[in-house]
């Protein structure tokens, strides 16, 4: 199917020529955020640090702003920071994957990349079938397609996909997003010894396993990786029900911390911990990068949420990743915190050390712009503080109540809505603001909020209410 391959990607490619302009000219377009060239992204994929060269892949549909037959996508950075265009890493050219190249992940092994992903297929009647796929390349830019690996075991349903996969021991081992004939979300881990024959081992966590009730009919992908002597599963569960605070978006993603026993294939772990208190975060994914460090980058939008009342439709364009993050645990919390290249963006500071606030919609001197890096530390809080974002984000700080709220204008009234977290004693932020995204790192990441917003483009007040003491450092930040 080389032809469809080469046809899908030349097409891809004339989209990207005939609707680039009208990207370019977005004043929403993201300066330091990754984005696609034009039309839809949503998961971050294979995303590996290969030879010296952090390499990540996206989920794509290049020829609308809407779900569809999805590409791999592909930038490559050597610093986190600056990125570069790859070349288009897969198409769904094949009988097995004509619908979708779907989620999945990257791996070395003997100086080649394997990519592992899901093809999605829809036969003439609509019915879907799942294929985890490889595709392998010698230089983590051509990728030769090998085709399905893994066909859908029984008692699944083909909702079945993204698997990540990572060596333990002298095995590879896989994990895969999946529901039950029952329809109950899970995770599904796998083992091979070669890395084309999979042995099926079974769901080790999911709705109905151990603790967990009532926890949604599709489990997407899963993510499980070690850290000190704990194992860590991140997954985004669909069908949760909002609990007060929790899982207050459509879907969800959180972790579990335990210990998976790689023989019995037991997993066994805490509860579930929302990752992020936003309103745009899904399907994450991680790797350990040559410095030892777990580094997350997640999905910056939602599936289903008014994806087409974000106003960069207009410009053919629609989401964006996060910042990377590294992971660190502490007890048994996951923090995130954004990588230490990001201070390589720092340009002009603002500093106001030991600043008094009392007062409402208080402007600070040069602590004004569309771009920016916001760093409030030793804060203390008498009642309330909060902090307007070119009025168009809210972040309040509760301390009477233990709370923390993101308030956003909704993309197609004047109204705000609210998300919310429980934390106490809130004594530093750092908040990136790019052109429409805002990201908040409370306490050293202890609890982060992550939300697409858009302002008015020519407004760039950052105004400061209540009554509080903080250091403030306000950076620009060189692009
Ligand atoms: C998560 C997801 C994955 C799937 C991909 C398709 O956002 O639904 O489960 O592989 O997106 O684009």
């Amino acid at each position: 199917m080389k032809d469809q391959e080469n046809n899908l990607i030349r097409k891809a490619y004339e989209e990207i020529k005939k609707k680039q302009h009208l990207v370019k000219k977005d004043p929403y377009r993201l300066k330091f955020h990754i984005m696609p060239p034009v039309g839809l992204l949503n998961d971050p994929n294979g995303w590996i640090d290969y030879k010296g060269r952090y390499h990540l892949f996206y989920q794509w549909n290049p020829f609308k702003t809407a779900h569809g037959a999805k590409f791999w996508g592909h930038y490559s950075s050597v610093d986190l920071v600056h990125w570069e265009t790859e070349p288009i890493a897969l198409a769904p050219s094949d009988w097995y994957d004509k619908n979708g190249c779907y989620s999945g992940s990257a791996i070395e092994h003997q100086g080649k990349m394997y990519l592992f992903y899901t093809g999605n297929v829809k036969d003439d009647n609509g019915n879907r079938e799942t294929y985890q796929c490889l595709a392998i390349s010698d230089d983590g830019v051509t990728f030769e397609k090998h085709g399905p690996v893994i066909h859908l075991p029984e008692g699944y349903t083909a909702h079945f996909r993204d698997p990540k996969v990572w060596k333990h021991g002298d095995q590879w081992f896989m994990i895969i997003g999946a529901q039950t004939v029952e329809e109950k979300g899970v995770a599904v881990l796998f083992s091979s010894k070669d890395l084309w024959n999979w042995n099926h081992i079974g769901p080790i966590a999911g709705n109905g396993l151990q603790q967990l009730e009532d926890f949604g009919y599709m489990w997407e992908c899963p993510d499980l990786f070690s850290m000190g002597d704990k194992d860590v599963l991140i997954v985004s569960p669909q069908g949760l029900e909002p609990k007060g605070d929790l899982y207050q978006n459509i879907f969800q993603t959180g972790y579990l911390v335990g210990k998976l026993d790689y023989q019995s294939g037991v997993f066994k772990h805490g509860s579930f911990i929302e990752l992020d208190r936003g309103f745009d975060f899904y399907a994450p994914q991680s790797t350990l990068d040559h410095k030892g460090r777990r580094i997350l980058f997640g999905w910056m939008g939602m599936a289903d949420n008014e994806e087409n009342a974000h106003p960069t439709v207009q410009h053919e364009w629609v989401h964006a990743l996060t910042l990377p993050r590294e992971l660190v645990l502490q007890n048994n919390k996951l923090y995130q915190k954004p990588v230490s290249e990001l201070t390589m963006l720092r340009d002009e500071l603002h500093s106001f050390p030991d600043y008094k606030l009392e007062g409402d919609h208080v402007a600070l001197p040069g602590v004004d712009g569309i771009i920016m890096e916001l760093n409030i530390d030793q804060l203390q809080v008498d009642e309330k503080f909060e902090i307007q974002f070119r009025h168009a984000a809210i972040l309040q700080i509760h301390p009477k109540i233990n709370k923390v709220s993101l308030g956003r204008k909704k993309f197609n009234s004047t109204d705000y809505e609210y998300r919310h977290c429980s934390i106490s004693n809130v004594g530093s932020l750092d908040v990136y603001l790019d052109t429409s995204s805002i990201e908040v790192f409370i306490n050293g990441g202890e609890e982060v909020f992550s939300a697409r917003f858009y302002p008015d483009p020519e407004n760039e007040e950052i105004l400061f209410s209540g009554k509080a003491e903080f250091h403030l450092k306000k950076w620009d930040l060189k692009i």
